[in-house]
């Protein structure tokens, strides 16, 4: 293992023996810094994320202002559709917007056959751009959507209410909805291996729509794929996160799917989560991130009823249940990450 100054999390995962919980906050880069903002002022969402010095800026961010166990690369799932042929804008206080989507058969012919390495070439340079900023300071995590989650974006065109164009998929053209799983999940165990060339010393995969699916559906299009991204990543001893947003019926599968760790959000009870799972794999969660609106008085008892409720021992990562919210202020942030650092050392 590279020598790391502070290799907490990595041991985390690994369900190593350490004397306090590591805490890293999905979207810790992000709009409820000031100093993102400011970077933001002068350059749209995805200049930033093609420019790797900028993207370098705001991953370090919150690793000196908050004070974060790990960093998180800054990019987005979305550059995987965008690589493939399938422009997308980033509308303000909207979200994402593709300018074509798939509806059937033939557009797979419309998405492109690429060098991965070229096409994201500005992702492996911000990677390599922040490891050398970072100096061993905490450990960079890597990340992609899940097949799904990424097919779910290039059939909906963005967010949807009912996601009723995918769901319309799966049932009328299951066919093409593997064909294109398929495809995806190439393409991400592919990016996944690059990211770990370039020095992450983790990866994510985020399926945040996995939960739209019945438990059989589940495991026909989701699980199944992020077994096959797992199995065909070339690593050597990168832990692989695999955040599972309302998967409360397939949890025993995921713990056997190959992944190190399973991130879960907030309406799980991390403990009973423990009991069904926790010697098979590490487990990452699982505040509400709205928790963080409260004074610091209620941060500290709802972040202490998790670390009490995962108990005592090891292979627990502290996170929030899904990414922290643009209006939470940096000093809630903060005092978190302060909180957890100090009262997990009871539980270990
Ligand atoms: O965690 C981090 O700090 C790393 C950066 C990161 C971003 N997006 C930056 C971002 C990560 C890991 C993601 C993952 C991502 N992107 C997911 C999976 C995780 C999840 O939250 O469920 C998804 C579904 C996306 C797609 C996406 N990107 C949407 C739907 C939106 C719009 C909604 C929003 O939050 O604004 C984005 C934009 C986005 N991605 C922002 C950031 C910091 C905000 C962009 C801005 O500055 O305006």
């Amino acid at each position: 293992m590279e020598n790391l100054k502070n290799n907490l999390f990595l041991r985390a995962c690994k369900k190593e023996n350490i004397d306090r919980t590591p805490i890293w906050i999905m979207r810790q880069a992000g709009r409820y810094l000031p100093e993102y903002r400011k970077v933001r002022t002068n350059s749209d969402f995805k200049s930033m994320v093609k420019t790797p010095e900028l993207a370098t800026e705001v991953t370090i961010q919150p690793v000196d202002i908050i004070g974060v166990d790990a960093a998180i690369i800054f990019s987005d799932i979305l550059v995987i559709p965008e690589a493939l042929g399938m422009n997308y804008e980033m509308v303000e206080s909207i979200g994402p917007s593709f300018d074509w989507t798939i509806t059937q058969e033939s557009d797979i012919n419309r998405l492109s056959n690429i060098d991965l390495s070229d096409k994201l070439s500005y992702v492996f340079e911000a990677l390599k751009m922040t490891k050398k900023e970072l100096n061993g300071r905490v450990p960079l995590i890597g990340f992609s959507g899940s097949p799904w989650t990424l097919l779910t974006y290039m059939v909906e065109g963005g967010g949807s209410k009912n996601f009723s164009k995918i769901k319309n998929l799966i049932f009328n053209n299951p066919v093409l909805a593997h064909k294109l799983l398929e495809l995806i999940s190439e393409t991400v165990s592919e990016y996944l291996s690059l990211k770990i060339k370039c020095g992450v010393n983790a990866v994510q995969i985020f399926d945040t729509w996995g939960g739209l699916l019945s438990p059989d559906l589940y495991k026909e299009f989701s699980l199944k794929y992020i077994k096959k991204v797992i199995d065909n990543i070339e690593k050597t001893d990168e832990p692989i996160i695999t955040y599972a947003k309302g998967i409360h019926h397939s949890l025993v599968e995921l713990a056997d799917s190959g992944t190190d760790v399973i991130s879960i959000d907030w309406t799980h009870n991390i403990g009973e989560v423990r009991k069904l799972i926790g010697d098979k794999v590490a487990i990452q969660g699982n505040m509400d991130p709205t928790v963080l609106f409260a004074n610091t008085e209620t941060i500290k008892t709802e972040s202490v009823k998790v670390l009490d409720s995962y108990g005592f021992g090891n292979g627990h990562i502290f996170n929030l249940g899904h990414g922290i919210l643009p209006d939470i202020s940096p000093a809630n942030a903060k005092a978190l990450v302060d909180i957890v650092k100090e009262e997990s050392k009871h539980y270990h």
